[in-house]
């Protein structure tokens, strides 16, 4: 394979064939094509698109690239469900324990957060001694034995997306469907799944703007995810308003925890139940989406799944004692201060997602590169929802940071996240569509 034709083939918007196409990504991953052609073609890959053909050809040589994960036979299947990011989003939190206990094996490869969007492996490291860097047969072993896991990418697992990932991030090649499919395609099935739930998110906060962008990229992962032989749903949801109320890393795992005890935000616990639902259906462990909604929420409410997080914990060497004595903080921040409405009232229409996820990320929750040391404690809670009735002197939000002088300019920012309405005000609905 001569790799500047492939450049050139792209460039004129020609086909590549697939064994061109594995070839590129078994040399790039063995470090023998240099970065700056391989950027080249990722942006000829960005102008021109792939099609289906050459989209499955790159993520199946992106996952031959390392380990797959395999399970002995077992009826439980083997699910994951993946979000595209947005802020507050800690949906893999309790949805994890909650799949275990409806009687599936959870193997959930996560992610890191860039820039305002936050990481699930980010948030778990907030909790004392929790550890995310499993080896492939941990991970196999513990999903045997309590049914999860929740871990990140190994040295071995999926190489090439790891490089890949890394030069889109600084070549602006991220937001392209046939890439991004391609990359959390490989990584899921590399999981060896039976199923998959996709959460696409649109809006303010997403990488997909309009829904209209979310749905071809659904379309394009649904397909190529069934044609690969994992049942997959995606859901499109709205990320214009943050999910739950709080955004940054330890404050969301105590929110998720809240949600384990059956008393979490509504909006927080539909997007949970949802995503079990379409995996009891999917799966064929429901007739039907109403029954599958009752099934989730009745083991939610029984308690079991929030037994399950602490068995995570305990497997993942997590500090129980620490974890609870830490759960019991009203904040760990160095600084708390309210965001009021002063003398305004009135019902919130408007909770701007992207405006909080910036404050977090300038607080030090989030990174502007892929080496920014994160802050596990900084971000905002209590935050005011959409359709909400608030009134003078209420909370709109409180600003967790490390100085009162960076909690007061980031209280100026929100100030201008919020909007009040003197009219009742009803929020968009938050899964809008499934594909
Ligand atoms: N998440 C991924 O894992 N890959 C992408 O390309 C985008 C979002």
């Amino acid at each position: 394979m001569n790799f500047l034709s492939l450049i050139e083939a792209k460039r004129e918007g020609r086909k590549i064939s697939p064994g061109d196409l594995a070839d590129a990504v078994r040399q790039f991953t063995d470090q023998k094509i240099p970065d700056y052609q391989m950027a080249a073609l990722l942006m000829a890959i960005f102008f021109r698109g792939l099609d289906a053909g050459e989209t499955r050809a790159l993520t199946l040589a992106m996952r031959d690239s390392g380990e797959v994960l395999k399970f002995p036979a077992d009826p439980r299947p083997l699910v994951d469900k993946h979000s595209t990011g947005g802020v507050g989003d800690k949906v893999s939190l309790p949805l994890a324990p909650l799949l275990a206990c409806l009687g599936f094996r959870v193997p959930m490869i996560s992610g890191r957060g860039l820039g305002i969007t936050g990481g699930t492996l980010d948030k778990l490291e907030s909790i004392p001694g929790f550890t995310t860097q499993l080896a492939p047969d941990h991970i196999v072993a513990q999903v045997q034995q309590i049914g999860v896991a929740l871990a990140g990418q190994t040295a071995t697992m999926v190489p090439a997306d790891r490089a890949l990932y890394a030069l889109r991030d600084v070549t602006g090649t991220v937001p392209s469907i046939p890439l991004i499919t391609a990359s959390i395609l490989s990584k899921k099935l590399a999981e060896n799944l039976d199923a998959l739930v996709m959460d696409v998110k649109f809006g303010g906060a997403a990488f997909m703007q309009t829904r209209e962008q979310a749905r071809e990229l659904a379309s394009s992962i649904t397909s190529l995810a069934r044609e690969c032989g994992v049942n997959t749903r995606a859901l499109l949801t709205d990320m214009n308003t943050p999910l739950g109320r709080t955004a940054g890393h330890w404050l969301e795992v105590r929110e998720a925890v809240v949600c384990l005890e059956n008393r979490g935000p509504a909006d927080l616990q539909t997007l949970v139940v949802e995503c079990a639902a379409h995996l009891l259906v999917e799966t064929k462990k429901s007739p039907n989406l109403a029954a599958a909604r009752q099934h989730a929420l009745a083991c939610l409410a029984s308690g079991a799944p929030r037994r399950k997080w602490d068995e995570l914990l305990v497997a993942q060497g997590a500090d129980l004692a620490a974890f609870q004595k830490k759960l019991a903080l009203d904040h760990t921040a160095p600084e708390v201060v309210e965001l009021t409405t002063g003398d305004r009232a009135g019902f919130v229409s408007r909770c701007d997602a992207r405006t909080i996820g910036e404050v977090v990320r300038d607080l030090g929750g989030g990174r502007l590169t892929k080496d920014t040391v994160i802050d596990l404690d900084v971000g905002v809670d209590q935050i005011a929802k959409p359709g909400e009735v608030v009134a003078s002197g209420s909370t709109l939000c409180r600003i967790h940071a490390r100085s009162s002088e960076e909690a007061d300019a980031a209280g100026q920012r929100l100030a201008a996240a919020f909007d009040l309405s003197p009219e009742p005000f009803a929020p968009p609905p938050l899964v809008v569509e499934v594909i």
